[in-house]
C-alpha cells in the first residue's frame, strides 16, 4: 500500500467527571464492584444540552492544528460513530459544518460497533491508496450516555463520552498500514443493540415507555467473544503485515473492560508494559476509545518514529478487527 502518515491527533473529553462513588449514590452498585470487574474508576459525560458533534469538532480541530493543516486541506471526512447526531443525515455533516469545510469535500459516517475507528482507518487507507483522496480526517465520536439506561447497572457503569481524531496524509517511504484484518460475525448481532428508533421499530410512545431506545447488552456474551475476536484479528493482521507479534511496539486495544484487555494480552503472550490503557479514567467511549488512547500516547511522547502499532477493537454487529500501523 501507499505510505500513510498520521500527521496529527486530537481528542476531547467533556469536563464533567462522574466517579464510581458518584454513581453508587443513585444506583445499587459500588466502586469496588465496578473497579474489580471492569478497571473503570471514572468516566466523562457530556452535559445534556451540549450537541455531541461539538466533541468531534474539538478533537478534529486539535488534530488539524497539530498536523499544521487547515479545514481546506481535508479531502475526505470519515466519522465513526454508533449513534449519529441525527438518524438523517448522520454525524459527518454536523462535524463538517462545525469545521467549516466550505470546499465541499465528501463526508460520510461509518458504523461498525466499537470497531468503527479501526474500520475507518482501513477504509481511509484504501481510499488513499487508490489515489481518490490525499488527506483524510478520521473522527471517532460517541455520546452513549444519551442511550444507556441509567437505571440498568449492568450497562450504564461501563460507558463514557468523548471523541478522538487523526489526520492522515500520504507519504513516501514505509510508514502506514502494514496489514489489517477486519471481520463481522452477524450470529452475534443480538449481543449489543438499541432495538427501537430505527426503521425496524420506529419511535412511538409505546417503544419509549418500554425503554426500547436504550442500549441493551448481553455482557457475559460480549465478554466471551471479545477476547478471541481481537486475538484472531491481531494474529491475522500481523501475519498479513509480514511481521511477528514481537515486532509490535504498542498494542492499543479498545477500552471496554480491563479484564478483557488482560485476557487478550495473556493469550497473545504480549508484554503488558507495551499495552496502552486509559479505561480507568475514561471508561468505554466506543468508537472514540482508540483515537483518544492514541492522542494521549502521542502527546505523552510515548510513540516514536517508526514504532509499530496494533490497533484492535470489537463491538456491536459483532464487528471486529485489527490494523497494524507503522508510525
Ligand atoms: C458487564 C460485565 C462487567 C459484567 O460482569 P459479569 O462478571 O459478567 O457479571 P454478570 O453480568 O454475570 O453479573 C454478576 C452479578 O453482578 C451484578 N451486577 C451487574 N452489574 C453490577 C453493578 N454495576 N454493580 C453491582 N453489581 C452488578 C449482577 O446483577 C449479577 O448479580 P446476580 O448474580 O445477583 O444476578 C462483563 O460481562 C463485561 O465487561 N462484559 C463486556 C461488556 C463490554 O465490553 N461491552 C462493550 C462492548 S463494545
Amino acid at each position: 500500500m501507499m505510505g500513510l502518515r498520521v500527521a496529527g491527533t486530537g481528542s476531547f473529553l467533556p469536563e464533567r467527571v462522574i466517579t464510581n462513588d458518584d454513581l453508587s449514590r443513585t444506583l445499587d452498585t459500588s466502586d469496588e464492584w465496578i473497579r474489580s470487574r471492569t478497571g473503570i474508576a471514572a468516566r466523562h459525560l457530556l452535559e445534556p444540552d451540549t450537541p455531541p458533534a461539538s466533541m468531534g469538532i474539538a478533537a478534529a480541530r486539535a488534530a488539524l492544528r497539530r498536523a499544521g493543516l487547515g479545514p481546506s486541506d481535508v479531502d475526505l471526512l470519515i466519522v465513526a460513530t454508533n449513534v449519529p447526531e441525527e438518524i438523517i443525515p448522520g454525524s459527518a455533516p454536523f462535524i463538517a459544518e462545525g469545521l467549516g469545510l466550505h470546499h465541499e469535500p465528501p463526508f460520510f459516517d461509518i458504523k461498525a460497533g466499537c470497531a468503527g475507528f479501526v474500520f475507518g482507518l482501513a477504509v481511509a487507507g484504501a481510499m488513499m491508496d487508490s489515489g481518490l483522496v490525499r488527506t483524510v480526517l478520521l473522527v471517532g465520536i460517541e455520546a452513549l450516555s444519551r442511550f444507556v439506561d441509567w437505571e440498568d447497572r449492568k450497562t450504564c457503569v461501563l460507558f463514557g463520552d468523548g471523541a478522538g481524531a487523526v489526520v492522515l496524509v500520504g507519504t513516501e517511504g514505509d510508514r502506514g498500514i502494514l496489514g489489517a484484518a477486519l471481520h463481522g460475525d452477524a450470529t452475534k448481532l443480538g449481543l449489543l443493540r438499541i432495538p427501537a428508533g430505527g426503521v425496524r421499530l420506529p419511535a412511538s410512545p409505546e417503544t419509549v415507555a418500554a425503554g426500547k431506545h436504550f442500549l441493551r447488552m448481553k455482557g457475559r456474551g460480549v465478554y466471551q467473544s471479545a477476547v478471541t475476536m481481537m486475538e484472531r484479528a491481531t494474529l491475522e493482521a500481523t501475519e498479513r503485515a509480514g511481521i511477528s507479534l514481537a515486532d509490535i511496539d504498542w498494542l492499543l486495544p479498545h477500552q471496554a473492560n480491563l479484564r478483557i484487555i488482560e485476557a487478550l494480552v495473556k493469550r497473545l503472550g504480549f508484554p503488558r508494559d507495551r499495552v496502552l490503557v486509559n479505561i480507568d479514567r475514561v471508561a468505554n467511549t466506543s468508537t472514540a476509545s482508540i483515537p483518544i488512547l492514541l492522542d494521549e500516547a502521542v502527546r505523552a511522547g510515548r510513540i516514536g518514529d517508526g514504532d509499530i502499532l496494533a490497533l484492535t477493537a470489537f463491538g456491536a454487529g459483532a464487528c471486529y478487527g485489527t490494523v497494524i500501523l507503522r508510525w
